[in-house]
């Protein structure tokens, strides 16, 4: 994690004219992190056995992918994206048994982690996956089934030329609009000082998603903090938070979405 415990360079470089062109193909799996497991036949780390909660798109079987989608439906459900070793989640799983989460988290090593901490826990309400988040939720959650997307201090990708990598797209926004359900919450938090910006323009443009509101900061005050915001916290640096509601209208009775920037 020492890598992304150093101070980045403090400003987002945007390019306007080659983000809009790697948004467009962003849908086809551009700027995966990992390639694109759809078109990837072999995996080097191993996954645990099924039924253990870990799911790899690829790899894990039909049956694992419908035992997912049952947990992710049959209770309040919360998705972290880009949980890194778990310093969140697993707290924030263990506070609310009622409730049943999953946790995204390409990198394997930090995915592992995440795994063996809920097993030593015992904790049965939540899963782990270690696939790109932008090829695992369009492909497995199903529509207005999640409660909370959690995105904490995601990976700003500074430079132009990895703006691919770049969490937030108008693309993305809209997937995130459609898995909530309605009057679910998108809480995004950060230390890069002009990413608060970037992702309030990209999430208010989409007409499924209220302003930011917040005051709905009081419903994660009891929230362990994860382990780049505890540097944060250390070190002295601010931590920006944004809240988007999504509106209480469903998809499913044919309004019409799509992020609009
Ligand atoms: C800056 S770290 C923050 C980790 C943790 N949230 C924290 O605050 O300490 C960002 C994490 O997101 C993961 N990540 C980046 N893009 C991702 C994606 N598209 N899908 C899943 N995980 C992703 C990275 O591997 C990394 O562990």
């Amino acid at each position: 994690m020492a890598r992304e415990l150093r101070r980045g360079r403090g400003v987002l470089e945007v390019d306007e004219a080659r983000l809009r062109e790697v948004w467009e193909k962003q849908p086809a799996g551009k700027g995966l992190i990992g390639g694109d497991p759809r078109r990837r036949p072999h995996w080097v780390h191993p996954i645990p056995p099924e039924p253990a909660p870990w799911f790899r798109l690829g790899q894990s079987s039909e049956e694992h992918r419908e035992r997912l989608v049952r947990f992710l439906t049959t209770a309040p459900a919360e998705i972290e994206i880009g949980a890194g070793s778990g310093h969140f989640i697993v707290d924030w799983a263990e506070k609310h048994p009622d409730r049943h989460f999953l946790a995204i988290e390409v990198r394997w090593k930090f995915a592992n982690k995440i795994y063996k901490k809920l097993t030593r826990r015992g904790l049965t309400n939540l899963w782990v996956s270690d696939n790109d988040a932008r090829v695992l939720i369009p492909e497995v959650v199903p529509d207005e089934s999640i409660d909370v997307f959690h995105i904490l201090m995601p990976d700003p990708w500074w430079r132009p030329k990895h703006q691919a990598k770049r969490i937030f797209s108008p693309w993305f926004v809209d997937v995130l609009a459609r898995k909530l359900k309605p009057g679910g919450i998108l809480r995004v938090e950060t230390d890069v000082e002009n990413y608060p910006q970037f992702v309030e323009t990209l999430v208010t443009a989409h007409p499924l998603f209220e302003s930011h509101d917040p005051e709905l900061e009081a419903l994660f005050s009891d929230a362990t903090l994860t382990l780049r915001q505890q540097w944060c916290v250390e070190h002295g640096v601010p931590i920006y938070k944004r809240f988007f509601r999504r509106r209480e209208t469903s998809i499913l009775n044919d309004v019409p979405t799509g992020a609009r920037v």
